[in-house]
């Protein structure tokens, strides 16, 4: 079979986005803007990229998840002139070394996926560091639930709860992309699998109708109350904790929380079940400790694990399945999604840094444009 070069991949994801062609014309000239990213580095984020650079801003660019990193993708934006640290794979200090370096860099804007920035600001000794940010913009609900932690001292704009960002992105395009990933690397299908889903935010509601779309039974635990009435509403199969646990052919977690699977879940689980995570954070399932017992990898994305009598799968290593082991988003889709970012990095560089320090929604007046 013919495989396309990068530089064709490149050229369509770039001739499938028109959104974002507009919302970069749109930008100011960002002569003077040093913008540090923390960001999924992969195809559909050049772009971005190559449209900030060329209308004059410095990239400090790193990831949110070495898991998700395409070190080419990487190689192009150096090519460009953006400074980048990451590659696949990455060790946790290294990631960490990474944000360090690009905080030391003195950017004057953050555009983060998971608030390390802020985070790493807000715990480091040297608050002069600080004083250079001016504005943040933060697309993910892990970030925006971390920066609630904090005292944020600067501007942050908060896209994940969008109607435009939650409604599409979180909701139709993660659940598609997870069982996308699933099933092209497994071979396998979800049809006499059932599929447990946990977390019902809109995430975990994208990922519940997928996978009834590709022929799994679908069942959802959720610790809200509320949200576990709604998905009952939805018609999905509302089952105790423990029981699901039992039940389930494939796992799926979507929660932003640690551990959601942790090592005293083990002996419920049936023998060949699937664990996957398509949440931020990589701990979602306690890969640490499924790590204690013998394993094997089976195909790239599949390990086995012999947990006592029982075969235990992980897919993806426990990262974020539809990015991990796939390739997010479709072109079409993350088109409007990166739009809106794009407007969002017009506003922290213009009126949005004269606001006082404080976590704010994305006004509608700044992306509403973009998405036409
Ligand atoms: N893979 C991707 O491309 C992608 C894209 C967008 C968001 N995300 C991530 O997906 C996760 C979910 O996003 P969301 O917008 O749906 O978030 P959300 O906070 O709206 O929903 C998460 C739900 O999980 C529930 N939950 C938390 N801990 C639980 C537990 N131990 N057991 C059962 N339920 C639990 C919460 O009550 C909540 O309802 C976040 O980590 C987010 O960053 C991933």
């Amino acid at each position: 079979m013919l495989q396309a070069t990068f530089e064709q991949r490149f050229s369509w994801v770039r001739r499938q986005m028109p959104r974002v062609q507009n919302a970069l014309q749109n930008l100011p000239d960002l002569t003077g803007v040093r913008l540090a990213c923390s960001m999924h580095l992969d195809l559909k984020m050049l772009p971005l990229v190559e449209g900030l650079l060329n209308k004059g801003a410095a990239l400090f660019v790193t990831t949110c998840n070495p898991t998700t990193v395409r070190n080419e993708v990487v190689d192009a934006m150096k090519q460009w002139g953006a400074q980048a640290e990451a590659w696949q794979g990455m060790s946790t200090t290294e990631y960490q070394a990474a944000i360090r370096n690009a905080l030391e860099w003195e950017p004057t804007h953050l555009c983060e996926m998971g608030a390390d920035f802020t985070y790493a600001l807000a715990q480091s000794d040297n608050p002069e560091t600080l004083s250079h940010v001016r504005a943040s913009l933060e697309a993910t609900g892990s970030g925006i639930n971390r920066l609630c932690e904090l005292t944020v001292p600067y501007p942050i704009f908060n896209w994940d709860d969008l109607p435009v960002k939650e409604g599409l992105h979180n909701r139709h395009m993660v659940g598609l992309t997870t069982w996308q990933a699933f099933l092209a690397q497994t071979l396998l299908s979800l049809h006499e699998k059932r599929v447990l889903v946990i977390g019902y935010g809109s995430v975990g509601r994208g990922v519940a109708a997928s996978a009834r779309a590709f022929g799994g039974t679908v069942m959802v635990t959720e610790r809200d109350p509320a949200r576990l009435a709604e998905a009952r509403y939805d018609g999905w199969w509302v089952m105790p904790w423990e029981e699901a646990l039992k039940e389930a052919d494939v796992i799926v977690t979507v929660t932003g929380a640690e551990h959601v699977i942790a090592q005293d879940h083990f002996p419920l689980l049936k023998s060949g079940v699937f664990l996957l995570n398509s949440g931020h954070r990589a701990n979602e399932i306690e890969v640490s400790a499924l790590r204690t017992y013998p394993s094997e990898r089976l195909l790239p994305q599949v390990e086995a694990f012999q947990v006592e009598e029982k075969t235990v799968y992980l897919f993806a290593g426990g990262s974020m399945a539809n990015l991990t082991a796939g390739e997010g988003d479709s072109i079409n889709a993350f088109d409007t999604t990166l739009a809106v970012m794009i407007s969002g990095i017009g506003h922290i560089v213009g009126e949005g840094s004269e606001q006082e320090a404080g976590v704010y929604l994305l006004p509608k007046q700044v992306w509403e444009a973009a998405i036409q």
